[in-house]
């Protein structure tokens, strides 16, 4: 059998997925348009599954995927390169985690916030690891999508979250303030796979390298 690869559902998929064919890998049908989540590739014995972002790294940490595909920030909360290898930056889904607060919000205008800042955002772990770095008291409030309410209805002071163009923040009367990390998709490979898989598992990598553009990389153990 060949390699299973965990690709993540939603806008970089039609990015990701013309670069998966050209090393060869093209699933049976659509996944953009299928209801399934399982795609038998038409050569090679490939294997593509498609889910959410924040689910990728659990399949490769535990060897269910050999390789995935997903966002810095997904990799960042999950607490880093320690589960797998994360091996290649394919330069798309650029984005940046930023915090954010209300314009008129006194955080935004320079003020100083009395007590804990309260953050409110889905990346509860970066959120507090960049905090406690600034040596700043937080207290974090955990949500899973729509942070940019959160200010708006006093459940937060500011928002960590992901800006793209900027509309969502802007469309809530919302500015970003501090970034904490530029953001892409990346490559990430199952550490056991990395030794028993090698040859296809690099030569997957390759092809990759080559469609991303970037000459980055080669095995990092
Ligand atoms: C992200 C993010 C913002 C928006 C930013 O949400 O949470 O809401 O995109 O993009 P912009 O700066 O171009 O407006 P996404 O649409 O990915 O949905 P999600 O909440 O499910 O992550």
């Amino acid at each position: 059998m060949g390699l299973t690869i965990a690709l993540n559902r939603g806008r970089i998929l039609s990015e990701v997925l013309p670069m998966m064919q050209q090393a060869g890998i093209e699933p049976s049908e659509d996944p953009e348009s299928s209801r399934k989540l399982i795609f038998e590739s038409r050569t090679g014995g490939h294997r593509l599954v498609v889910m959410r972002g924040s689910d990728v790294p659990t399949y490769v940490e535990y060897g269910a995927a050999d390789v995935g595909v997903t966002g810095k920030d997904t990799i960042m909360e999950y607490g880093g390169g320690a589960h797998f290898y994360e091996q290649l930056d394919l330069g798309i889904g650029r984005c940046r985690l930023m915090t954010a607060a209300p314009a008129d919000s006194a955080l935004a205008q320079g003020r100083d916030v009395r007590g804990p800042l309260r953050v409110a955002t889905k990346f509860v772990n970066v959120a507090r690891r960049y905090f406690e770095a600034e040596g700043r008291q937080v207290t974090l409030i955990p949500l899973s999508g729509a942070m940019e309410i959160a200010p708006l209805m006093n459940l937060a002071d500011c928002i960590v979250d992901i800006v793209d163009t900027g509309n969502t923040l802007k469309a809530n009367g919302l500015v970003a303030l501090e970034t904490i990390a530029d953001i892409s998709s990346r490559v990430i490979v199952n550490r056991a796979s990395m030794r028993t898989r090698f040859g296809e598992v690099q030569s997957l990598l390759s092809v990759l390298r080559d469609a991303a553009g970037n000459d980055e990389g080669g095995w990092r153990g």
